[in-house]
């Protein structure tokens, strides 16, 4: 299913055709397409490029996949667990050269998984983030150091059959995607006045 941005204003295909669902088909992605898509990741810039984020990756079949399942709420784990590939994505919260808290550590792992997703896109693979799981049983299950923190579980597939899913996520697939206005989030002088640029 395909469900393309309505926008006024033409933007670049992969932003305009990426959205999130939850119907996954069981099809594995190719490993060359895992490699690219984390590869893209990889790419992103950072604050002082420190590239804090690390990626702990489950292929299903293999264990790992399984722990990453298990930290995710039940609810996200009904329609994830049908997913071929379950990323931790985790960041490293101090700046490796001084030890001194990095303020943006959280921003440029957020900034590598949109880089993830968008080539996700480009390889013909969906991808869907939550943060719907446990941190302390992602802590606890992968040992993860106290100087890093999992954020969030991105699940990457191709797209599968949205009438298996159950009713209430199947409201959600179909509905149409929204955005709140554009002149309700770009201001110019203070905070909260509208620019005339729209
Ligand atoms: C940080 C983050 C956390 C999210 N957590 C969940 C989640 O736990 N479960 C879920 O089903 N979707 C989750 N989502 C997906 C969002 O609901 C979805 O991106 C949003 O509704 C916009 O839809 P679109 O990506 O199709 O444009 C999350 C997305 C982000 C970026």
């Amino acid at each position: 299913m395909k469900k393309p941005i309505i926008s006024k204003y033409k933007i670049n295909s992969l932003s305009t055709y990426r959205w999130s669902p939850r119907a996954f088909s069981e099809r594995p992605v190719e490993k060359e397409k895992i490699r690219r898509i984390l590869a893209a990741a990889r790419w992103a810039p950072s604050a002082f490029n420190e590239q804090p984020w690390r990626f702990i990756l489950g292929i299903k079949g293999q264990e790992t996949y399984n722990k990453v399942l298990k930290t995710l709420v039940e609810w996200n784990q009904k329609w994830a667990g049908h997913a071929p590939v379950l990323i931790l994505n985790v960041t490293k919260k101090t700046f490796s050269l001084n030890g001194k808290p990095n303020a943006a550590f959280k921003y440029d792992l957020g900034q590598a998984v949109a880089h993830l997703s968008l080539e996700a896109m480009n390889q013909g693979v969906y991808s869907h983030q939550m943060s719907g799981f446990s941190q302390e049983k992602a802590i606890q299950l992968f040992q993860i150091p106290d100087d890093y923190q999992p954020v969030s579980v991105i699940a990457l597939g191709y797209y599968g059959k949205p009438e298996l899913l159950p009713e209430d996520m199947y409201k959600s697939e179909i509905e149409k995607r929204k955005r709140q206005a554009l002149d309700d989030m770009v201001f110019a002088n203070n905070f909260g006045e509208k620019t005339d640029i729209f």
